[in-house]
């Protein structure tokens, strides 16, 4: 019997990750690639090129290639998924399985570009899985069961979210609102109300600090710098939580309008079903402080926020790659792009 080698990618708008079956987490890096304008080559990618994101010299551009999501720029997201697969600890010439997370409701065409991106990449045996199923997996939800589960990821670039039963999609809803959408709105609240011009760290610095959607009980403040918008020279100020709040409150209220719906959208066996289990946050948006209170409050459905949310889908994945023979009932929401040779 050949010994499988297997890795599960999950490529999200804001962070890649890798899991090594055997190995664990072995890449955990922003999704940004660095390139020379003048040779048009990738300088760095990862962590390295993080750094260079917002103090880029003129010829270094830095670009997040995956948007919402889904690829952007095809060929970045190649470069940088071969530079980390090319990296001393993942055999890749051994690894006879890949499975990726992809997100919910992609068109044909996305989802060939993912298949094409691993193609390209020399992977031989590839099998796709949605991202809300492997973040249940990934959460030790009983999904096997005849009962619903309902998950919602609110990642970086987009908010997937679905009701899962018997280890299948039921219905299932995809929006562009989540972490980078919450940080364009702190960056344009913070230009028109307090007259200052703030960069996307600076943004998601103050969301991360002091941004929530209802009072927390202590007072969070947080300095930050920036341009001011009339005299254009750099100023700093104190922002409040109080501030934040209200530039929050109303993309958080059209991600809960979204989950309503989705709701709306089940059989009604199933809503009976998510109000007992209730509903599953999980990615890097449901650290919002307050976010699970608010979508209890508003959709009466109990909320509860994965362990680690950031590693769910990550780890959903590993669990595959570990008991990829025990779990090959979830491969029915695989797609098979080539059988071994
Ligand atoms: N404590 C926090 N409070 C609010 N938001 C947070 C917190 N920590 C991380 N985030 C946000 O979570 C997002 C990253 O989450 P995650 O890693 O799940 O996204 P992703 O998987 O890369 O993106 P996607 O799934 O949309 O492709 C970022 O927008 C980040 O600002
Ligand atoms: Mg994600």
């Amino acid at each position: 019997m050949i010994l499988k080698k297997i890795i599960g990618i999950d490529l999200g708008t804001d962070t890649t990750q890798i899991y090594l079956k055997g190995s664990g987490v072995v890449v955990n890096e922003p999704t940004i690639v660095a390139c020379n304008n003048r040779t048009d080559r990738v300088v760095a990618v990862g962590n390295e090129a993080k750094k260079m994101l917002a103090r880029t010299p003129a010829h270094i551009t830095a670009l997040r290639p995956i948007m919402n999501g889904v690829i952007a720029d095809f060929d970045m997201v190649k470069e940088l998924l071969q530079s980390f697969l090319k990296r001393d600890d993942i055999p890749w010439s051994w690894i006879t399985e890949t499975i990726v997370s992809i997100p919910t409701n992609l068109t044909e065409v996305e989802r060939k570009s993912v298949e094409d991106l691993l193609k390209e990449s020399g992977a031989t045996s590839v099998y796709l899985i949605e991202q809300p199923l492997v973040a249940a997996f990934g959460s030790r939800l009983d999904i096997n069961l005849p009962s619903a589960f309902l998950v919602v990821d609110i990642g970086a670039g987009t908010t997937d979210m679905a009701i899962i039963s018997m280890n299948g999609i039921v219905v299932s809803r995809r929006l562009k609102i989540a972490g980078d959408y919450l940080n364009q709105e702190i960056i344009k609240g913070v230009r028109d109300e307090l007259r200052l011009h703030i960069g996307e760290p600076t943004a998601e610095e103050i969301k991360i600090a002091v941004g929530s959607v209802i009072p927390t009980g202590e007072r969070l403040e947080l300095t930050v710098r920036g341009r001011d918008v009339a005299s254009g020279l750099p100023r700093e100020i104190s922002i409040r939580d109080t501030q934040v709040r209200l530039w929050l409150v109303r993309p958080v209220k059209q991600i809960i309008e979204a989950i309503k719906d989705l709701i709306e959208s089940a059989p009604p066996e199933l809503v009976g079903d998510i109000y007992k289990n209730g509903m599953y946050f999980c990615g890097g948006g449901s650290l919002l402080r307050g976010i699970d209170q608010v979508a209890e409050k508003e959709i009466g459905v109990r909320v509860q926020i994965v362990e680690d949310p950031l590693a769910c889908v990550a780890r959903g994945t590993g669990l595959v790659c570990e008991k990829f023979d025990t779990h090959k009932h979830l491969l029915n929401n695989f797609s098979r792009l080539k059988l071994d040779e």
